[in-house]
């Protein structure tokens, strides 16, 4: 048995494929769900979930397309993402959650809080996808990677050919050096060149200087909801983090109903690498505080 693999995950068919997901905690408490962003998976929660499980039923799906899930001939818009994981809350029954997410996690949570204010009891988010009106407001280090992940033929030259956004972005977004084995899992669903077609559509649908236009509607409609909710938020920022500073999270968090920060120290994106420890600890104490002992549970049909 080869060292470099991850545990195998129990799937839910979804549509016309399936989605996989880690879970931890007990069947009958109130549900955590853990999104993920790109180009990583649930396994990016490994060291979070442990800590949170003592409180809560924790629920970790691979995004379609991404870790253990299947790969079918879609698009991976975002709108492909929303659909697949709509299909998936119902398909286990999911009616309620507290959410933690990251990168288009968070674009997923803010969208589904925005279509269903009554499923979300709480959010806690880091490094967040928001509208960004010009290329200023992106990472100033990572403009020029970023627009060329949007140029045609050398987006796809650099992901599906160069496999850039593993071996690139990923470890240079994370401060800690990831392990061999850790990469070696990362590496896992994108070994081909057409699986690393979700992972080259993300870049594509990151809503900056009004470009995908339908993007940038979902997810401006998506902050508006945020902006006006009172459901109780927890937000952390790395420093000097990626998409969002110390600073910019700060103001951010001052901007919403209900929303507590925690600073992270050393931290760029993929804040869960980096800080596991001190995340899962914060996201306990905050679903302790915020009553989770006392919300209603729910059957699951995983
Ligand atoms: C993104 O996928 O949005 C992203 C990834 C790494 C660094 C910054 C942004």
């Amino acid at each position: 048995m080869s060292v470099f693999a991850d545990v195998s995950l129990a799937k839910v068919d979804v549509l016309d494929s399936n989605i996989a997901y880690r879970e931890a905690g007990e069947a009958d408490a109130p549900v955590v769900l853990f999104l993920h962003g790109n180009p990583t998976s649930s396994y990016v929660w490994r060291n979070v979930l442990p800590i949170v499980a003592p409180v809560a039923h924790c629920i970790a799906p691979d995004l379609i397309g991404f870790g253990q899930s299947g790969k079918p001939d879609i698009e991976y818009r975002f709108a492909d993402h929303v659909r697949y994981l709509d299909t998936f809350l119902e398909r286990a029954g999911i009616t309620s959650a507290y959410i933690v997410a990251q990168d288009w996690g968070t674009g997923l949570a803010f969208n589904l809080a925005a279509r269903k204010p009554e499923f979300v009891r709480g959010l806690a988010f880091m490094e967040f996808i928001r509208p960004m009106p010009t290329w200023n407001d992106f990472i100033p280090d990572q403009v020029k990677t970023f627009q060329n992940f949007r140029t045609p033929g050398v987006g796809e030259e650099m992901i599906f050919e160069k496999n850039l956004f593993i071996e690139g972005v990923l470890p240079a977004a994370t401060v800690r050096t990831l392990t061999d084995e850790e990469m070696e899992v990362y590496r896992e669903p994108f070994r081909t060149r057409e699986s690393r077609r979700p992972v080259w559509k993300f870049p594509n649908e990151l809503p900056i200087a009004g470009e995908p236009k339908d993007v940038c509607a979902t997810i401006e409609a998506a902050h508006k909801a945020l902006a006006e909710s009172t459901y109780p938020k927890l937000l952390f920022a790395g420093d000097p983090g990626a998409l969002i500073s110390p600073a910019f999270a700060e103001q951010f968090a001052k901007g919403l109903k209900s929303c507590n920060l925690v600073k992270l120290r050393s931290g760029l994106h993929y804040l869960q690498e980096d800080h596991p420890d001190v995340i899962g600890a914060n996201v306990k104490e905050w679903l302790l505080e915020i009553g989770i002992g006392s919300s209603p549970k729910q059957m699951l049909s995983l």
